[in-house]
């Protein structure tokens, strides 16, 4: 007769069928045996474009969809990589020496890096880290951004209208300046790399099971559909701003009285902010300064 073992809290193991027994096991191994970066998964993006989301969505992927062994919320074990201490540092990416981390698991970091500035391992292919590029319809990612740049007192709470926003960030004189950059940088460096999965905020919110299957396949997980089920459900955005681990309301810099985190969470809200104009204007930058291979790879997201 099998026992489940007095740390896990969720189904004993004789209810488990084959894939969530050989889960279970996996999960055990991992958090006995020493991170390794190289086994790691780096979730990228310009900011605003659904990383949270998709941070979460891993870090579910990774447990299997159980639950987690400790109660830190999510973005303290998601280090971001270029974040001054208390993130990240040399000891914290070859150690698990960080008591919010999972100890030995698989392990997801998150970045709004350009490509260009990433750890040279990844770049060169040394490192097998798994790189999630998350990328999302431009203006969409604009009107967000605005907003989190009002509301985010490390960017210095804008004050200013849309329109002045607007043309700072045409002028790449916004955070993480140039969109296009950002986003030709891991486009161009995905081809043949499959290291690298490049997915859409527009394609995750429309098809979030079959998204969601996509990342674990890319990560080497595989998942029953009931578990992969549960993820579409923990992860929708109002079960994120209800959970304590993922809503971040303890987070001192987010002015959530001004905007919150997890604002609209839908695919066309830039048509409530952008006028005749300056939709044009976006729409004439793509074609200047995306090649035409990049815009092909972008339309078949
Ligand atoms: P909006 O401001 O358009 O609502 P990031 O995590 O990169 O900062 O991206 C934040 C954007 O993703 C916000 O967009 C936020 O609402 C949206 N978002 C966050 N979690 C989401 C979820 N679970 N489902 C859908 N959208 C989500």
């Amino acid at each position: 007769h099998i026992h489940s073992d007095s740390n896990d809290n969720d189904i004993p193991l004789e209810m488990m069928n084959e894939v969530e027994m050989e889960n279970k096991r996996m999960l055990k191994k991992q958090r006995k045996r020493k991170a390794n970066w190289s086994d790691d998964v780096l979730v990228s993006s310009f900011p605003k474009s659904g990383t949270t989301w998709v941070v979460e969505i891993v870090d579910e992927i990774l447990r299997r969809g159980i639950e987690p062994d400790n109660e830190s919320p999510t973005y303290l074990r998601a280090k971001m990589l270029e974040l001054g201490p208390p993130a990240i540092s040399k000891s914290v990416i070859d150690e698990n020496n960080d008591e919010n981390l999972m100890k030995g698991e698989k392990r997801v970091f998150k970045t709004h890096l350009a490509y260009t500035s990433l750890p040279s391992d990844i770049r060169s292919g040394q490192s097998n880290i798994r790189l999630i590029y998350i990328v999302r319809n431009v203006k969409d990612n604009l009107v967000s951004f605005y907003h989190f740049c009002r509301m985010n007192e490390l960017y210095g709470l804008f004050k200013g209208s849309f329109s002045d926003f607007y043309d700072l960030w045409l002028n790449g004189q916004t955070p993480h300046g140039d969109w296009f950059e950002h986003v030709k940088g891991y486009l161009e460096n995905s081809v043949n790399n499959e290291n690298i999965l490049i997915i859409s905020y527009e394609e995750l919110l429309e098809s979030t099971f079959e998204m969601i299957g996509k990342i674990s396949t890319f990560l080497n997980i595989n998942l029953e559909d009931k578990v992969v089920k549960s993820i579409v459900e923990k992860t929708n955005i109002e079960n994120m701003r209800q959970n304590k681990r993922t809503n971040r309301l303890e987070v001192k810099a987010y002015r959530q009285d001004i905007s919150q985190f997890f604002r609209k969470g839908i695919a066309g809200d830039w048509k409530n902010w952008l006028n005749e104009e300056q939709s044009q204007r976006i729409d004439r930058l793509f074609e200047e300064k995306l090649p035409t291979d990049i815009r092909i790879l972008l339309n078949k997201l």
